[in-house]
């Protein structure tokens, strides 16, 4: 049995992209493996400085996860902020992370374009405490979205380094995981670039029918195929992925074949494809309701995880200060 974590920021909504990017993977892992699933609450402090309400985004995370399929009984479901280790780990990991690197990471520099105004140390560092998100609990693999990749591979270098450092083959290397093999981006509905919480460009688990069929149908499309077999342009693949992953196999075909002989009308193809996006998200948008109105349920929730997690994390603590060379008097 293999150790997985994995984590999603209370940002938002998790939205489609979270789910066939992360969750969906999360659901099936927790039958097999030892999972640890999180919300990184710490990690939003990085872009969402001031929230206005942190505990409800992450009581509304934790009540999605749930209704998507997480089972507390199969895999510890905590928040990460419950972890104080997590902390102290992400501080000694900052010891042997370099400022160079850290600069050099396509994340950082997203965000400061992003947030000039707001070049926090917690961005430049977000990669080290994912690092100690992950290798407190020795894991060996994480389930994520393409778009991080390159995290993951800043946590192996730090993992390699710590046991380099102090000569203790100590933490495994954790490596990214899908199901599908190769790790998913799910784009998002403007024609280009990925599916996010704050693009405005994303579908949301939570989004009643008749908001969904209306950001679909507003999707951007292109001026319609003009020659035989031509190559479908980005909007348009945007548009097949998504449905590759909502639809049926034989009503992807259909759609991509009429593309291909110039017959397709866009209407029909958003027409199917916002109705297969509601089929799959309604239910798990009704138990979402339900369980976040049962504020005993998340509280045990989040209590049982928190204590579980604990337990694993204060282990790899210890050992983590021993090996440093903290000792007791
Ligand atoms: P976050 O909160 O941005 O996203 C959560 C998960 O959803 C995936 N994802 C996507 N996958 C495919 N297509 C998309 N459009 C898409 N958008 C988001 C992400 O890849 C991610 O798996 N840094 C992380 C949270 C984190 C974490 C960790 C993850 C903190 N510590 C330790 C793994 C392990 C983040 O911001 O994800």
């Amino acid at each position: 049995m293999e150790t997985v974590v994995s984590g999603i920021r209370p940002t938002g909504n998790l939205h489609l992209g979270n789910y066939f990017g992360a969750v969906k993977n999360f659901i099936r892992m927790q039958q097999e493996q030892r999972c640890y699933f999180f919300i990184a609450d710490y990690h939003s402090l990085t872009t969402h400085p001031t929230p206005a309400d942190l505990h409800g985004s992450v009581k509304q995370v934790l009540a999605e996860y749930l209704a998507a399929g997480l089972d507390p009984e199969k895999s510890t479901l905590y928040i990460q902020s419950d972890l104080p280790e997590v902390a102290e780990l992400y501080l000694l990991l900052n010891m042997n992370a370099y400022i160079g690197e850290l600069e050099r990471t396509t994340s950082f520099k997203d965000k400061i374009r992003a947030q000039p105004d707001n070049v926090n140390a917690g961005l430049l560092t977000y990669p080290v405490l994912m690092a100690a998100d992950i290798i407190i609990h020795k894991a060996a693999k994480v389930p994520v979205g393409k778009d991080q990749e390159q995290n993951l591979e800043m946590a192996r270098h730090f993992a390699r380094r710590f046991n380099h450092m102090y000569k203790h083959e100590f933490f495994p290397e954790p490596a990214p995981f899908n199901f599908g093999q190769e790790l998913i981006k799910i784009p998002g509905l403007d024609g280009s670039g990925k599916m996010g919480k704050s693009e405005g460009n994303g579908i949301f688990l939570y989004e009643d029918a008749g908001s969904i069929r209306k950001k679909v149908m507003r999707a951007v499309t292109d001026s319609g195929p003009t020659a035989m077999d031509q190559v479908v342009s980005e909007p348009i693949q945007n548009l097949f992925t998504i449905m590759e992953q909502v639809s049926a196999p034989d009503t992807l075909q259909h759609f991509k074949d009429k593309y291909a002989s110039c017959e397709i009308r866009y209407g029909d193809l958003k027409k199917q494809l916002s109705e297969d996006i509601v089929n799959f998200t309604a239910p798990i948008r009704e138990r979402i309701i339900e369980i976040k109105s049962d504020e005993a349920y998340l509280s045990k929730v989040a209590r049982m995880g928190a204590e579980k997690a604990r337990e694993s994390a204060r282990v790899t603590l210890r050992e983590v200060r021993e090996i440093i060379g903290f000792r007791p008097f």
